[in-house]
Parts: C-alpha cells; structure tokens; sequence
C-alpha cells in the first residue's frame, strides 16, 4: 500500500477554539507581534514547538499511575535508567526536569571563562547556558547546511575541518567539550550521519576532547541514517542509535522530544568523576539524583516513551508527514528548507519576503502573518533569536531567517496538515502586503520569548 497511514488510534481528545481573522489582528498587535505572547486557546494548530507536547500512549498514561514516588531508590528510576543503559550504552544516568537543566548543570562544570565549546550547530538554550558559563559557543556547521535551498543529505553535519582547525588555533586545553545536536535543530532540522559522528570522535580523541551528543531527537536521526547511508539500511533504528552513542562520551537529552513525554530529560555518560561533580549541582538545583527534578511518573513515562520512539512504523509515519507538508509547500513555490527537516518545516523567510530587509525581521513577520492568516503558531529561527548588535548598535544578522512549524508528535491528522498548507500557499499569493517588525522592548538573554514589536513605517 502506497498511503503512509497514522500508526495509532485516538483513545482522548481535546477541543480546538476557532478565532476569526479579525479577532486575531485584534490578538497579535496585543501580544506585541510575539508568538510566545498569545494564549494557546486563541491558536488553532499550535506549531510553536514539538517538545512536550507530544501525545503520550495508553501505555505512558498506564505508566504514569505505577510510577513511583519515593524520594530515594524509586523502581521508576532503576527503569528510566536501565533502559537509558540500554539505548545509549553509556552507565551513568542524571534526570533532570529538561534538556536546558542538563546543559546547564553540563556546562556549568565543564565550561568557564576562557573556554570554547564548539557544536555543528548550539541550540538557543544550549548556546545562553554555554554562555551563563562564561564560555564561547562556537557553531562549524557544513557548508551545504548554511544554503536552505541545496540538496543534501546530512545538512547538519558538523564540518570537520573547521573543528581540528579551530582546535589548533584556540588549544584543546581551552575546548572542553564537542556537542553534536541531533537532528541540527536550529539548521533546520536536519540530521547529522554516522560518518560524520566518527570523523568527529575521531578528531576529539586526537585531541583528548570528550565528544557529546544533544540527543533530543536521536530516533529521528537515526531512521535518516538508516534512509539515506550507505550500509545502514538493513540495521535497526535501535541498533543505530546504540552505534551513534558508542561514538560519544555522553550525552544531554531533553525527554520533551523524543520520548514522548510533556517534562523531563537527562545527561547520560561514562566519567564517574564528572558524574560526581554533575550530581553535587544536581542536588542543589533538581533534586535527589534518582528523581533529578522529575516526579516517579515522569521517570516511568520517560522510559517507555523512549522504547515506543524506536518503533520504526512511527518513525516512518513521522518523518514522512513532515516531508508531506514540506513538498506541499515547496509544490507551490513556498521556498522551503530542502530536504525537509524531521520534526519540522522551515520557510525561508529571507527568500519568502525579499522586501522586508533583515533588521526588520522577516521571520518573525511571518510568523505575525501565518497566526493572523490561520490561527496557526510557527517560531522564527532568524535574527530574533540569535542576532546581537555590535558596538555601534548595529544588528549582526543571524545566519538564516527561517521560520518552522514544528510537528507535536502523534497530535495532528494529516487534515490540519492540510488546512495549514492551505493557509500559507494562499498567503504567499499576498505577500507583499506583510509588513516588517521593529522591536520596542527585549530583554538581554533570550530575548525572542519576551520581546515587543510592533509594524514597522
Ligand atoms: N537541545 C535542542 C536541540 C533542543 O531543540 C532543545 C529544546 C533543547 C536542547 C532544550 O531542551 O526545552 O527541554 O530545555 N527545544 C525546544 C524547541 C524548546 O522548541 O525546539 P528543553
């Protein structure tokens, strides 16, 4: 059979409230033109984010009510960490509440003044917690991964001549560590192949750096792996996880992606000494290192959303639905990142909108747009988020201006799908009428969550 059907059945539901055009031009210019800004219940498909946000399963609600709430030694715990064991083949396992918690307490021992820590590409909270450390973050993305028109498999390879060349320039005694984002969120979604995490590994050992892997969403990278590389197309995706790990040190997760879950994450590694220095942070900023900030049932629903993520049916519904509304788009001439990302859809916005120039934020004018258009909620990926000022308070552009619509796992049918496809190919017919955005208040660290805008003259 041709069709790709949804590898699930609805057992709950919850209700959508619509909104007319008129009332959400009424509700974007009071939410300050800032997505983050607006109540959910004024969204009509909510496509801010794919972390916790997922649906969970019958069989993560029934874990939810086994879980075990001991303040110390929790059965939850001992099987939230044996099947991390068992995925990763790293020994030692430090819940934490989410993946931002796990950097900082990462970060926090490893980083520091003076130090670079270097990545295909740092997430945002990755990139603020590496930098509250006092440490430079340093992104040596692929060429190819920097065009969002080119055609490449593994566009969120890191570029390894850039990383032993930065090596040898900055010291290896100045790098504590090298964290390889999978899949390259901020590139676009895009996944990084095995060859890539060995050359890296390779380099890291030359020059003692422990290499770590941001493994948010490790099935989705591995089910690419197993797609597009060469030799890998008869392993399991289980079986390439377990490879892709081998190659690392340790790992950080954030538990609200692929595992299903709506809280949660976790570091993952072998050194006992750093192991102990994470938990005496743990302690201090978590919690009790067998629950780390997480209630037992969170522990429990962590564990088997992260057996369920394995699935390769899922997997396949997964990637192949977000490839549906990006050849949708890109069919009707929405430039798109290509080839589409695995847990999202990037429009670019910088192609999309040529006359909004990059100080006015073409992203997020989208982003402005598509939620007065359709109700729908999207995030810029662009200047927003990552753009500084130098001295003179001029804007340093970030690399793209790309806005995503990130899928929530096994929550939308392919109709809503449908229905925002509709909406931005019916927009994009009318976009020179979208007008750029000039900020009116932000704060000094992450500023797109709180930020003010308003149209630009
Ligand atoms: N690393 C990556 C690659 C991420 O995408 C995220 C979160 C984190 C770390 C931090 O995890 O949210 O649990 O603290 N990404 C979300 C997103 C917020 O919308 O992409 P967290």
């Amino acid at each position: 059979m041709k069709t790709i059907i949804e590898p699930f059945k609805i057992k709950s539901v919850e209700p959508i409230y619509f909104t007319t055009r008129n009332q959400r031009l009424d509700i974007i210019k009071k939410a300050h033109y800032n997505a983050f800004l607006i109540k959910a219940e004024n969204v009509i498909i909510d496509l801010l984010t794919d972390s916790g946000t997922s649906a969970m399963s019958s069989a993560q609600w029934a874990g939810i009510m086994i879980g075990d709430e001991s303040y110390a030694g929790s059965n939850s715990f001992f099987r939230f960490e044996k099947t991390i064991n068992e995925i990763t083949g790293m020994p030692i396992v430090i819940p934490t509440h989410q993946g931002r918690a796990s950097e900082k307490i990462l970060f926090a021992v490893l980083g520091g003044k003076g130090k670079y820590i270097v990545s295909n590409t740092l997430f945002d909270t990755t990139r603020a917690n590496v930098e509250a450390s006092g440490a430079e973050g340093i992104d040596l993305l692929c060429a190819e991964g920097k065009i969002p028109s080119v055609l490449a498999p593994f566009k969120g390879n890191i570029d390894i001549k850039a990383l032993e060349n930065f090596i040898n320039e900055k010291g290896a005694e100045n790098i504590p560590l090298c964290i390889i984002t999978v899949t390259n969120n901020s590139g676009g979604g895009q996944p990084v192949s095995m060859q890539n995490i060995k050359d890296a590994s390779r380099v890291c050992k030359k020059y003692n750096i422990p290499l770590y892997i941001d493994a948010c969403r490790f099935a989705e990278n591995s089910y690419f792996i197993k797609k597009r590389e060469k030799g890998y197309e008869n392993k399991t995706v289980r079986e390439i996880a377990a490879e892709m790990f081998s190659y690392a040190d340790g790992c950080t997760m954030s538990a609200k992606k692929d595992a299903f879950a709506n809280i949660g994450g976790f570091i993952a590694l072998h050194n006992e000494q750093l192991a102990t220095q994470c938990r005496n942070l743990l302690i201090i900023t978590e919690g009790f290192p067998t629950y780390g900030g997480l209630a037992g049932r969170d522990l429990e629903a962590i564990a088997i959303g992260l057996n369920e993520v394995l699935d390769e049916h899922y997997l396949q519904y997964r990637i192949r639905s977000t490839e549906y509304l990006s050849e949708k788009l890109a069919a009707a001439g929405v430039p798109v990142m290509q080839p589409s990302g695995g847990h999202a859809v990037y429009i670019d916005a910088k192609e999309m909108l040529p006359h909004i120039p990059v100080d006015k934020y073409p992203g997020q004018a989208l982003v402005a747009a598509l939620y007065v258009e359709g109700g729908i909620r999207g995030v810029e990926i662009g200047s927003l988020m990552f753009g500084k000022y130098d001295s003179n308070g001029k804007l340093i552009p970030a690399m793209m201006e790309l806005v995503r619509l990130a899928i929530p796992r096994r929550v939308y049918t392919q109709s809503h799908i449908d229905y925002v496809a509709e909406v931005i190919i019916e927009m994009a017919k009318n976009r020179e009428k979208i007008k750029g955005l000039e900020i009116t208040y932000e704060a000094e660290a992450l500023r797109h969550f709180t930020a003010r805008l308003k149209e630009a003259n």
